[in-house]
């Protein structure tokens, strides 16, 4: 049997890059899916590209930052896919500066997305995580769920010039470990994954990629070729990651297999220490 096989997931910021790649495998491993994304066009390719795989798919675009946003997802998922097992908090970008450079605006735009969205997006989810396990409990079932959240080395080691990133993806890391012990005894595993140097735009080189436009914002993304060849020789694997190789531990988190797996950070880096 597939390892997702009947469950119902969503993935936030899964038109492209990283999330993407965890919607597609989870497809394949049989379970249904939300792709939501700030950019309608590619959250609606990606459902599309998905169904074809003969799953369930919908897309439900709009900002995970919008404070009436997670409502909408929730009633979204329940109304078209009926239930809630696997929720990915992956949405996000960078917008670095050193701290002398940084404005109030950086800082909070990286607090928005990292520790407030993904606090809005579990609390949303208690109805249909929390208090859906509350009456299998009652009826003497034992049904996991599973939360993963998205955080970077940065949050572990810190990064010069993400000074506002290091620190909300350090808070998404204190939010897995709260709610691994406000919801252990529903079944609901909390875990985080952290990434190193993934290949999506975040990390091209900047001398080909060097802006992204985010909803109104342009911010700038990319490491400079230079950085990139040196990062690259630190990483004992001694090469970044591609997006299906990021998406192997969520799967793996959001499984049975990791149902005695809970409140832990999990570092895929190809070993990189920042
Ligand atoms: N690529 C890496 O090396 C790396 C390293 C560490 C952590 N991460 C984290 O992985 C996650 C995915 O990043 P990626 O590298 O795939 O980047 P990406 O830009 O390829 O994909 C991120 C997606 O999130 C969407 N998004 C951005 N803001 C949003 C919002 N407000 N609401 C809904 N969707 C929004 C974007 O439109 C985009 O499609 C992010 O949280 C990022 O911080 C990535």
């Amino acid at each position: 049997m597939a390892l997702l096989e009947g469950k119902v997931a969503i993935i936030t910021g899964s038109g492209r890059g990283i999330g993407k790649a965890i919607a597609t495998l989870f497809a394949k491993e049989g379970a249904s899916v939300v792709i939501n994304d700030l950019d309608s066009e590619p959250a609606e390719e990606t459902a599309k590209e998905i169904r074809k795989m003969g799953v369930k798919a919908v897309a439900c675009a709009g900002s995970v930052t919008d404070k009436e946003f997670p409502e909408r997802l929730m009633n979204t998922t329940i109304k078209e896919l009926g239930k809630l097992d696997i929720l990915v908090n992956n949405a996000g970008y960078t917008w670095d500066s050193v701290i002398q450079k940084m404005t109030d605006e950086q800082w909070y735009a990286m607090v928005d997305i990292h520790a407030t969205a993904p606090f809005r997006i579990i609390r949303a989810a208690t109805p249909y995580m929390r208090e859906a396990a509350k009456e299998e409990l009652k009826e003497g079932k034992r049904i996991h769920r599973k939360i993963v959240n998205i955080t970077s080395v940065a949050s572990v080691y810190g990064n010069a010039g993400q000074v506002n990133y290091s620190a909300a993806k350090a808070a998404l890391v204190g939010i897995t470990k709260t709610m691994a012990k406000e919801w252990g005894a529903f079944n609901i595993n909390v875990n985080v994954v952290a990434y190193g140097v993934i290949d999506t735009r975040l990390t091209g080189e900047k001398e080909l990629v060097s802006k992204i436009k985010v909803g109104d914002k342009e911010v700038d993304v990319g490491i400079p070729k230079a950085s990139r060849d040196f990062m690259k020789s630190m990483i004992p694997l001694k090469r970044t990651g591609t997006p299906e190789e990021a998406a192997g531990p969520v799967l793996f988190l959001a499984s049975p297999l990791s149902d005695y797996i809970t409140g832990e950070l999990l570092i895929c880096s190809g070993g990189l220490v920042l």
